[in-house]
């Protein structure tokens, strides 16, 4: 009696670890590695229009649910007018799932060993984001040829920035 006590607890002691594990691995997938997020910035870098710089810029935004949309530049004649990566990715996350559900975002440009950074515009439209969402997101920004990686947060990149927090009533609801 006292052995079938103990196997009985043995294996509820089992059973509860493999739910608990079983449960971590469904959250865990929904989010991606920095190197898949990467990645998928790579290739969205690789469908970006812009001959006028040849500077091919991608990036990949990742929700808090884990879906993810990615966004390339896209230059124009113009050359005023062309928009970032960033921009162009943020526009398919609000479209998505919405700014306020931005997690983290990869960044990735050019050819060589440097690691491309947001631009001021684009620190400032993640910046948008992220006082929406009220997190500070994470930017991951890797260099063209893939050999470097930085990991910044939207706030160390734009300090004391102006957002939707400084609009008080007007802001966003
Ligand atoms: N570019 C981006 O897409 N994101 C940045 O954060 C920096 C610059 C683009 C704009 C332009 O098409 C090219 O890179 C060269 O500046």
């Amino acid at each position: 009696m006292e052995e079938w006590t103990l196997n009985q607890f043995q294996g509820d002691v089992l059973r509860v670890p493999s739910a608990v594990l079983f449960l971590i691995a469904v959250a865990k997938d929904k989010s991606m590695t920095d190197e898949q997020l990467l990645d998928l910035a790579r290739a969205a870098a690789a469908r970006a229009y812009a001959p006028y710089s040849n500077f091919n810029v991608g990036c990949a935004i990742e929700s808090v649910e884990g879906e993810v949309v990615t966004g390339a530049n896209m230059e124009n004649a113009c050359y005023r007018l062309g928009i970032c990566a960033e921009q162009s990715a943020l526009t398919a996350a609000q479209h998505a799932y919405g700014l306020d559900k931005v997690a983290r975002i990869a960044v990735v440009g050019g050819s060589g060993d440097m690691v491309c950074t947001p631009c001021g515009g684009c620190r400032q439209a993640i910046l948008e984001a992220g006082q929406l969402a009220g997190r500070d997101i994470e930017i991951l920004c890797g260099s063209g040829d893939g050999s470097k990686v930085e990991r910044h947060r939207v706030g160390e990149l734009i300090p004391f920035g102006f957002g939707p927090a400084n609009l008080d009533g007007s802001r966003p609801r």
